[in-house]
């Protein structure tokens, strides 16, 4: 559920308002007969017709084949009829929710709709806090609530007196669920000590996310209007530092992604783990504020491709927690909208021939008859570098890792060792092969074996068996597991 400033009120952030909190009850908004059109379309996976946007971030990751970055227009749907869509009221509660304070913000970002507006007095005489009444309304959503994240305006742009942050959190104090989970959003400039310790006393606080972008002093400014980008890394190293050893909140810092931004997200990277911050989320740009600059840096335009090649292979090189798989599977999937994919990894040896990005659980251990083995479809006509991700654990394993390549009829490619004792925990490891023929279009397979570990000394893989893994190679699907790259 998404609230907004003004009470309108959504099952999401990404589309249009269905109820009024203002005038309404929660009850009556959340079992209202649109809300129940909406589930029922979201039990038959009809998501765009319950007004899921097509170029949603959500979708656009778990679904990237389906969903592609710009591409409304290829998202035409037919209407489902009413009579064949199941309506019911239901007795559970949102678990999710967005929720907009206010809409008041000094900066002038040029990609945002609060960054209108060069009169800042003007700018706030004309701008809302959530009405008393939507707070009293909220109030029966707060017992069940498992996650909230508080959107702007910018939250610490207002004066302390009177905070509608003040007014919430004694209400999540007085109703919350014991294990509810707080994300703050903001850009960092005006978040102070006060405010600081303020966030710190609340156990509820679990994540402050800095609205960044760039890190770099020549790029800040040109998006971050009025910021400071000094001051800002600032109060988020200050935050970062006062946590206790529960590490919470835990301190994010998102990048909107651009052609503005693109070339400097590895130096951001850099930067967040400087600092202290724990993980960097990039977010593909929605069309808003200023069209013109919309369309000078939006990236996922045709005219962009060697931009979005140039981003590929950084993201490639990025060790740093973030959310590098999904934006990925949005510019592979683009560039296979635009049926250039096989023609850019056929020429290009900086990109991955063959790639599954996501290392959110170990696969092994790789010891004593247990080997672990990934195929993948050759795109290019010679192997040179395979990148893998191991968990070592932090410690000093000894006993070499046989990495040997065959092809699908089990007929011997290569073979090699590497050396345990060169491994990082969880990050990604380059494996350099001599110059091996392949023949694009045939199967292989990538197998690991070390006959002679065991037990505390041995490593194992990172990958993933999440169904949003499967990667496409040409016309094919593959269940990719292993988080691996070849080249
Ligand atoms: C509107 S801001 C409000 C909170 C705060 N002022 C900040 O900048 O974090 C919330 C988030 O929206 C992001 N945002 C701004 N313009 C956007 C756009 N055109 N597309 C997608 N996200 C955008 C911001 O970078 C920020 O992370
Ligand atoms: S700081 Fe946040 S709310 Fe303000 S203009 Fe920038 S993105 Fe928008």
């Amino acid at each position: 559920m998404t609230v907004w400033v003004d009470g309108s009120v959504s099952h999401c952030g990404r589309s249009i308002p269905l109820g009024d909190l203002r005038t309404t009850d929660f009850e009556s908004f959340w079992n209202s007969n649109e809300l129940q059109r909406v589930r029922g379309l979201f039990r038959r996976d009809a998501l765009l017709q319950a007004h899921c946007m097509p170029t949603c971030n959500v979708l656009m990751a778990m679904r990237s084949d389906e969903f592609v970055p710009n591409q409304i227009e290829t998202a035409t749907t037919e209407a489902i009829p009413d009579t064949e869509i199941r309506f019911e009221p239901t007795d559970r509660r949102p678990s999710f929710m967005l929720l907009q304070l206010s809409d008041f913000c000094s900066l002038g970002c040029p990609m945002c709709c609060y960054g209108e507006g060069e009169d800042l007095k003007a700018k706030l005489a004309k701008s809302q806090v959530l009405p008393t009444e939507v707070f009293d309304h909220l109030l029966p959503v707060w017992p069940k609530l498992r996650t909230l994240e508080l959107l702007g305006g910018e939250l610490f742009d207002l004066p302390w007196q009177n905070h509608p942050l003040r007014r919430l959190f004694a209400d999540l104090e007085n109703h919350g669920h014991p294990d509810l989970n707080v994300k703050v959003v903001t850009n960092g400039k005006n978040l102070d000590e006060r405010w600081c310790r303020y966030l710190l006393e609340h156990s509820f606080v679990d994540c402050v996310s800095f609205s960044i972008d760039s890190a770099h002093p020549d790029v800040y400014p040109t998006i971050r209007r009025r910021g400071n980008l000094e001051r800002t890394l600032e109060n988020l190293g200050r935050l970062a530092s006062l946590r206790t050893a529960s590490s919470r909140p835990r301190v994010h810092v998102t990048a909107l992604l651009g052609n503005h931004t693109a070339p400097t997200l590895l130096h951001l990277a850099e930067t967040c783990e400087r600092i202290g911050a724990d993980r960097l989320d990039i977010q593909p740009m929605n069309p808003m504020g200023d069209p013109q600059f919309h369309f000078d840096n939006n990236i996922f335009q045709p005219r962009f491709v060697p931009e979005l090649v140039a981003l590929w292979r950084d993201l490639t090189t990025l060790d740093f927690d973030s959310n590098r798989a999904d934006i990925l599977a949005m510019i592979e999937s683009f560039l296979r909208f635009l049926g250039r994919a096989d023609e850019i990894v056929a020429e290009n040896a900086t990109v991955p021939q063959f790639a599954q990005y996501r290392g959110d659980r170990t696969l092994g251990p790789i010891a004593r008859r247990t080997e672990v083995a990934q195929s993948f479809v050759a795109k290019r006509d010679t192997l040179r570098r395979i990148r893998l991700q191991f968990a070592t654990y932090a410690r000093t394993n000894t006993k070499p890792i046989d990495l040997s390549v065959e092809t699908d009829a089990r007929e011997p490619v290569l073979q090699l060792q590497v050396d345990p004792r060169d491994l990082v925990d969880n990050a990604w490891h380059d494996v350099q092969v001599p110059v091996t023929t392949l023949r694009p279009g045939r199967d292989y397979r990538i197998r690991l074996a070390s006959r002679r570990s065991n037990g505390n000394d041995c490593v194992t893989l990172r990958g993933t068996d999440s169904l949003t893994t499967q990667v496409r190679v040409g016309r094919r699907k593959q269940a990719a597991s292993l988080a691996m790259m070849v080249f």
